[in-house]
């Protein structure tokens, strides 16, 4: 009886949860963030339920599930994620069904999380007039459900879960035993069969590089892959070799099909910033030239501990940081480097209202020569958000996350070294963003050679204070004396080197409501660099 009961419970939920694709057509699928409120998919409608964290209310999104992204190719995975999953490390969706019967069949679909943890348990998805509805649309099962179909879902259900606890337990005694294989960088994921690349090239095709498919999958709203992606590529990179340390952990030169990949590591107790980071990097519309493209977020239990990773585009030049120290630039260089960084700085900071698609007001906080990265063509491309805060238009709440970073104290604007900054006002923090983007001008502008003459790379009040300065250091300099980093006598006969040194000034002011904001520092450098003949960034 029990083995029949799982039998039939086993096909009822692989036939209400498969859907079948119609091959070489297309289906209309209803999307709540698209511009018709529709969009076309070769492959299935779909419509996921999540847990909003901050409302904690049941959201559903409604959106295309193109052929390019299913994994595996005829019963794509993605179509049965249903699970319980931490709402701390909720990235996205936790319950998905697919359909592709009839045009708009998703308007229909109310996926309902497997097993709610305890504190969403009491919750109904909202709009579903309390039905479970799976996959097809033809097959709803609601609380019309017989008692006996009810009884043997929940049987069958109970043998599932304690087979798949059985199954976990084995796995985990084998990962332990293998842990030293996947301590070592290359082999580092390799041990998970699933993850193989030739599984993969349907997902992620065999030549389609990484810009491509960001290019092709449904991020036009500029807010990261799929999931699913992300994890299969992320569990294709094999680490190459370290690029950097810092409090966060370590960044990697990795490889994912021959092309260059930067991995950010993060040590488990850093999971916050690895949270943070990920989560900022997938605000909708965050994709742009001056911000560094985000690739992946993964976290992977290796037995021991968690391993954190942010897989972004690598830069072979490096930070601006080791840029500078090395080389230096010519005005035209300077203007260019410059008049990125402010572009790059005022989309963070811009809100953009929209309908379907929009992006939060973001300020930085942690904007330093170390966080910033030189592209191959000389433009820069602005890092590590670990730190961000944004702004929530319709509450009014800027969300501060529980993350004891404080931003570095060398570039602490006076207001923050003193503590007198209104952290309720979310243009103080622009403002002190914009502080830093001076001090960072400062650093570019000594750089500048002009008939063989340029400053050696220093960091900001180098001749100030003692490296690593305490808040106290920095206070007294900044605060108490002051003190702005020096402007060479040389700036002042040449235009250019004139003009950023006096936007330099205009980002520095004591008087944070005086600065100028990123967009109007980003049209003078534009001006400027017109008259030495550059094309703004776009
Ligand atoms: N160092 C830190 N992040 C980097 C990146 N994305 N590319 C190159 N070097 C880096």
């Amino acid at each position: 009886m029990l083995v029949w009961t799982l039998v039939a419970t086993l096909l009822l939920s692989v036939s209400a949860q498969t859907p079948q694709t119609t091959k070489g057509k297309t289906i209309t699928c209803f999307c709540d963030k698209c511009a018709n409120l529709e969009c076309v998919s070769d492959g299935y409608c779909y419509t996921s339920t999540r847990i909003d964290k901050e409302t904690k209310q049941i959201e559903h999104d409604f959106r295309c599930f193109d052929k390019i992204a299913h994994f595996p190719p005829e019963n794509p995975a993605w179509c049965k994620e249903n699970a319980h999953l931490n709402p701390e490390s909720l990235l996205r969706s936790a319950a998905v069904a697919c359909c592709d019967n009839e045009n708009y069949c998703n308007k229909a679909l109310r996926p309902q999380i497997a097993s709610m943890p305890p504190q969403f348990a009491s919750m109904r998805p909202q709009g579903a007039g309390g039905k479970l509805i799976i996959s097809s649309a033809d097959e709803k099962i609601g609380d019309d459900l017989s008692t006996d179909t009810s009884l043997i879902i929940f049987v069958g259900t109970t043998v599932l879960v304690v087979l798949l606890l059985v199954l976990l337990v084995i796995y985990c005694g084998w990962t332990r035993n293998h842990k030293w294989k996947k301590q070592r960088p290359g082999a580092l994921f390799k041990s998970n069969d699933s993850m193989d690349p030739q599984d993969q090239q349907p997902i992620l095709g065999v030549n389609n590089t990484l810009r491509d498919i960001i290019d092709m999958t449904t991020s036009g709203s500029g807010s990261g892959l799929p999931l699913l992606v992300q994890r299969s590529i992320a569990r294709q990179i094999q680490l190459v070799e370290i690029i950097g340390k810092g409090r966060f952990g370590e960044v990697w030169r990795g490889r994912w099909r021959g092309e260059n990949v930067a991995v950010k590591i993060f040590s488990s107790r850093e999971e916050r910033s690895w949270f943070r980071e990920a989560e900022i990097y997938q605000t909708v519309m965050l994709r742009h030239d001056n911000i560094l493209g985000f690739i992946a977020a993964d976290n992977k239990d290796n037995g021991t501990w968690t391993q954190l990773w942010l897989v972004t585009d690598f830069h072979e030049n490096g930070s601006l940081f080791d840029y500078l120290s090395t080389r230096t630039v010519d005005i035209v260089g300077m203007i260019r480097m410059a008049l990125s960084i402010s572009t790059g700085l005022a989309h963070l900071h811009m809100e953009i209202v929209g309908t379907q698609a929009g992006k939060p007001a973001i300020a930085h906080r942690d904007l330093k020569s170390k966080n910033i990265l030189v592209k191959l063509n000389g433009t820069c491309a602005i890092g590590d958000l670990g730190l961000a805060v944004h702004y929530d238009d319709v509450d009014g709440k800027i969300d501060l996350a529980t993350n004891s970073r404080v931003g570095t104290k060398r570039y602490m604007a006076p207001e923050v070294l003193d503590e007198s900054i209104c952290e309720n006002h979310f243009d103080s923090f622009k403002r002190a963003d914009v502080y830093a983007l001076g001090l960072i001008f400062w650093e570019i502008t000594r750089r500048c050679n002009v008939g063989g003459i340029y400053d050696e790379y220093q960091l900001p009040y180098y001749d100030l204070v003692p490296s690593d300065p305490t808040i106290e250091e920095m206070r007294k300099t900044v605060c108490e004396g002051r003190h702005r980093p020096s402007i060479p006598n040389r700036w002042q006969s040449i235009d250019a080197l004139n003009a950023m040194s006096k936007v330099m000034k205009e980002c520095w002011y004591h008087n944070a409501a005086a600065r100028l904001t990123a967009l109007r520092i980003k049209k003078t450098l534009a001006n400027l660099g017109a008259s030495e003949d550059i094309k703004p960034p776009q």
